[in-house]
């Protein structure tokens, strides 16, 4: 079966190392300007030949190169965990400053969570070579509640409890979300101790 990519492969995983790069270069600065690394860690893919596949056929579209690439925007995504809130803002700004690189879409989920406690800052960019790229940002706490949620929902078992779950994990992620205020609480008072 030919690669629904085509031949655009080699060109993916070099735009991937770009980004990765140029996100490295962000890290080292703001490491040398807070002393601290902003980044818990980093993540990243090229969606399978086989999810793409799924999901063109999810959304209706024609098994090919187009729908892949320019319909569909995460082919090349990268998630990036921060331990603390504030990161994610600095990040982005980094992000958004690159000046051959367009902002496409961005949503921001941790000022405005989804109704189930999603939470996380998610930007669509189109990369000077032509290739979209998805970017996640979020917290430790925002991403260990991403991984729960994502494995129960794929836990086709839950018809009894359903309506608790939701509601108990919900609670969850506000509960969390305002640990995340209290924790970058606690590091701008640090901060501050040490400037003095
Ligand atoms: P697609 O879902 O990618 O077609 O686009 P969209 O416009 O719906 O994007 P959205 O920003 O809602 O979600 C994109 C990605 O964010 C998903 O593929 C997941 O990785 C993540 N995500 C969004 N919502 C949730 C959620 O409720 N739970 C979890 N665990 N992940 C989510
Ligand atoms: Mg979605």
């Amino acid at each position: 079966m030919d690669s629904i990519y085509a031949d655009k492969m080699p060109a993916l995983e070099e735009t991937l190392q770009d980004m990765l790069g140029r996100i490295n270069s962000i890290r080292e600065q703001l490491n040398d300007e807070y002393g601290m690394d902003p980044i818990e860690h980093l993540l990243s893919r090229i969606k399978s030949e086989e999810s793409m596949r799924e999901k063109c056929i999810r959304e209706g579209l024609p098994l090919n190169e187009h729908s892949a690439l320019a319909v569909i925007h995460d082919a090349i995504g990268i998630r990036i965990v921060c331990a603390f809130l504030n990161d994610i803002y600095i990040i982005r700004d980094h992000i958004a400053s690159f000046k051959d690189i367009e902002i496409i879409r961005e949503k921001d989920y941790i000022r405005n969570a989804k109704p189930n406690g999603y939470r996380s800052y998610h930007m669509i960019v189109k990369t000077a070579s032509g290739f979209f790229i998805e970017l996640q940002l979020r917290t430790i706490s925002m991403d260990t509640w991403a991984a729960l949620e994502h494995h129960i929902r794929y836990k086709k078992v839950i018809d009894t409890n359903s309506s608790l779950i939701a509601d108990e994990l919900k609670r969850c992620a506000d509960e969390l979300a305002s640990t995340d205020i209290s924790m970058q609480s606690i590091r701008n008072l640090i901060m501050e101790s040490m400037q003095k």
